[in-house]
């Protein structure tokens, strides 16, 4: 399968090295479009595969197009990639709050998936959700999901209300665990760690909760229970939280978010 990615910023660069990385795809399969002249010098050097300034020069040849540029400028890439389009190809779009039916509307095609990844993807440790149209078969859909699967784990989900979702938990979630990290990390300054000490406590900690979690069947209140002993120093930091209604406060903050992808989506 000829796969295109397009936009060869951050995104689109962790797909094609991921990719190419878990020998998934070739890179004389591998297709670049990218329109800064310099980035394009740039990823040329890496030796990911052809990259291209141009959509009439690599569009026809691609099975996979994946939409990675940044939602603001969409609309000027469907004009430009609209008259060259094959109705069979497929198209993966990345981009937050763009629709599936404004994708289609605009490049006149049918088959589309809609994910929404998140930053860790950069390290294979990403969690994306994805949705597709009817239209895309079943063997197109589960080669996507393998793609997908090389920048973590992933989730076939229903609907773009699900997307919608996921952005406020996934997609957003790494900037909410660094917003509590950077708070425990003034915490442990305050109490006299330096800062590579309160880095690596901090960061540390976070690691062997999330693995523990990840290694066993219990649940975070179960976990919470055995480190929280009654009158305890755990007690007394969840008590003070609870005072502050700092979980209804998470939960807002995410129904925020909800909301806010939502208005984007009606946006574009
Ligand atoms: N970064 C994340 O964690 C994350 C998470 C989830 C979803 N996403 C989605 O992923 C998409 C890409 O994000 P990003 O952070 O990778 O953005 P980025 O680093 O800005 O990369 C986008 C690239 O696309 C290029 N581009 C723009 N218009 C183009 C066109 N018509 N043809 C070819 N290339 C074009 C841009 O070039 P110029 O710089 O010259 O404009 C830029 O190099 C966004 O839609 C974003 O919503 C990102």
């Amino acid at each position: 399968m000829k796969i295109l990615v397009i936009g060869g910023g951050n995104m689109g660069l962790t797909y094609a090295q991921s990719f190419l990385r878990s020998h998934i795809t070739r890179k004389e399969d591998m297709m670049i479009l990218e329109k800064s002249p310099e980035k394009a010098v740039e990823l040329a050097k890496k030796e990911i595969g052809t990259i291209y300034g141009d959509p009439a020069a690599c569009l026809s040849n691609a099975d996979l197009i994946i939409l990675a540029v940044k939602p603001q400028d969409a609309p000027t890439l469907f004009q430009a990639l609209q008259p060259l389009i094959e109705p069979q190809q497929v198209f993966l779009s990345i981009m937050a709050g763009v629709k599936i039916k404004t994708i289609q509307q605009s490049l006149g095609v049918t088959k589309v998936i809609r994910a929404m990844p998140n930053l860790p993807a950069q390290i294979g440790m990403g969690m994306t959700a994805f949705t597709s149209t009817d239209e895309v078969t079943r063997i197109e859909l589960v080669m996507v999901q393998n793609l997908l699967n090389t920048t973590g784990k992933t989730i076939y989900v229903e609907s773009e209300e699900a997307i919608d979702a996921s952005t406020a938990i996934s997609g957003s979630g790494p900037a909410y665990v660094f917003y509590f990290m950077d708070s425990m990390m003034k915490a442990a300054r305050d109490l006299g760690f330096n800062e590579s000490e309160a880095e690596l406590l901090v960061s540390q900690t976070f690691k062997g909760a999330v693995d523990l979690f990840q290694k066993s069947d219990f649940s975070c209140e179960e976990w919470i229970k055995k480190v929280a002993s009654k009158g305890g120093t755990t007690e007394a930091a969840l008590n003070a939280w609870k005072g502050n209604h700092l979980s209804t406060g998470i939960i807002e903050g995410a129904n925020a978010a909800m909301n806010r992808a939502v208005e984007l989506g009606r946006e574009s």
